[in-house]
């Protein structure tokens, strides 16, 4: 029996063009997924480019004008994934065309812009792409946090580490420029570990927070320091930075609570690291939980980052087919915008703020 068709514009062609290629592609494949997918339209800027990544990923067709592929009335999902400044009026005119939206991270390049993303979408399915949610290990530890097992949470530290803005040798891309970025790590990585941490943790009340820029001339913050405080009492420290010299790419983070110990490292994605407090003195100790979903390998098999974009996409679909929304939604990315929002008052400030968006 067919299924109903769900016609995609994917636009941006870049880094997240080709993640959210793969999972278009290799999604109906690892999940008998409720839709059938139709790779209808790549759009981006470079032409020549397009041609070569719609041919290499079978996209149908491709455009450069993102306005006139959102209006197409044979397009039922938008999916966005080009600079961060572009996030808002793409997702509004496919919001107001009455198509599904699914956005890449941060949502918006600010709190008020924000709001009235997660506004517009209220109508229509929407999601944010923030895909460490869907790392199984990550998965896992939500788990734990429900079951009980680490009980009142005293710590949450996170980090996100990577070395790239140390590279003198790098040409100046959009992501060190606010006019597309809107901010520097605050967006980029610090918005991962507060989707992780709402996610995990609850609601953050308020914070205390320094932003440096390193980088001579350039108007985003290059690091980022915060202090937190949660809705359940728990205390929070967070770092994100360009120049940890030494990281490519480490997302991670440690709960402690007063049953026991989590922690996780992206660098190490197959594994959670789980600490029991209850357990005998002589087998306390840290344990390597190797986590996999079986959706795709067996256990014991790795997955790997564009595993977290196809599983987010299958938990979307699956969602849509029973009227149910997958999270995080544009009101989850709005909850993280309003943190990164009260994260830079409180910098300008010098001074502990509340959350307020
Ligand atoms: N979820 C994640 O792990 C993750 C990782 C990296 C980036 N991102 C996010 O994904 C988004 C894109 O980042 P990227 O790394 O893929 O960037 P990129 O520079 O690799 O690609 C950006 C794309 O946007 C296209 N583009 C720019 N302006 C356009 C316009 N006016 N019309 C049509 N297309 C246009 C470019 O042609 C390019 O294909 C950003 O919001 C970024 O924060 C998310």
């Amino acid at each position: 029996m067919s299924k109903p068709l769900i016609r995609v514009a994917l636009i941006g062609q870049g880094f997240m063009g080709r993640a959210h290629s793969n999972a278009y592609r290799q999604a109906p494949h690892f999940f008998d997924l409720p839709y059938d997918l139709d790779c209808r339209l790549l759009c981006g800027r470079n032409r020549d480019v397009l041609e070569k990544t719609a041919a290499t990923w079978g996209w149908s067709e491709i455009s450069t004008d993102w306005r006139a592929a959102v209006a197409r009335s044979d397009i039922d999902l938008v999916d966005i994934a080009v600079p961060n400044a572009l996030h808002a009026p793409i997702a509004l005119a496919a919001a107001e065309a009455g198509k599904m939206v699914l956005c890449e991270k941060p949502l918006a390049t600010s709190a008020e812009e924000a709001v009235r993303m997660a506004e517009a979408a209220r109508g229509v399915p929407n999601f944010v792409w923030f895909n460490y949610r869907r790392v199984p290990a990550v998965a896992l530890c939500r788990r734990f946090i429900d079951e009980g097992r680490i009980g009142r949470v005293f710590h949450y530290r996170a980090t996100y580490l990577q070395e790239w803005g140390n590279d003198p040798t790098r040409p100046p891309g959009w992501k060190t420029q606010r006019a597309e970025a809107g901010s520097g790590v605050l967006g980029d990585l610090l918005s991962h570990l507060v989707d992780t941490a709402l996610w995990l943790n609850g609601p953050i009340r308020e914070v205390c927070s320094l932003l440096e820029t390193f980088a001579t001339g350039r108007d985003v913050d290059d690091a980022v320091m915060l202090l937190a405080r949660f809705a359940n009492g728990s205390i929070g420290t967070f770092e994100a930075t360009r120049y940890a010299v030494g990281y490519t790419n480490c997302n991670a983070f440690t709960i402690h609570g007063e049953g026991g110990m989590l922690r996780f490292n992206l660098e190490e994605m197959n594994w959670l690291e789980y600490a029991e407090a209850a357990a005998p003195r002589e087998r306390r100790g840290i344990v390597r939980v190797p986590v996999a979903n079986p959706s795709f390998w067996k256990p014991g098999h790795p997955i790997g980052y564009e595993h977290t974009f196809i599983a987010a996409l299958a938990d979307f679909l699956f969602g849509l087919s029973r009227g149910e929304a997958a999270h995080p939604t544009f009101e989850d990315g709005r909850e993280t915008a309003g943190v990164l929002d009260a994260a830079a008052r409180a910098a300008a400030a010098r001074a502990w703020v509340p959350v307020t968006i």
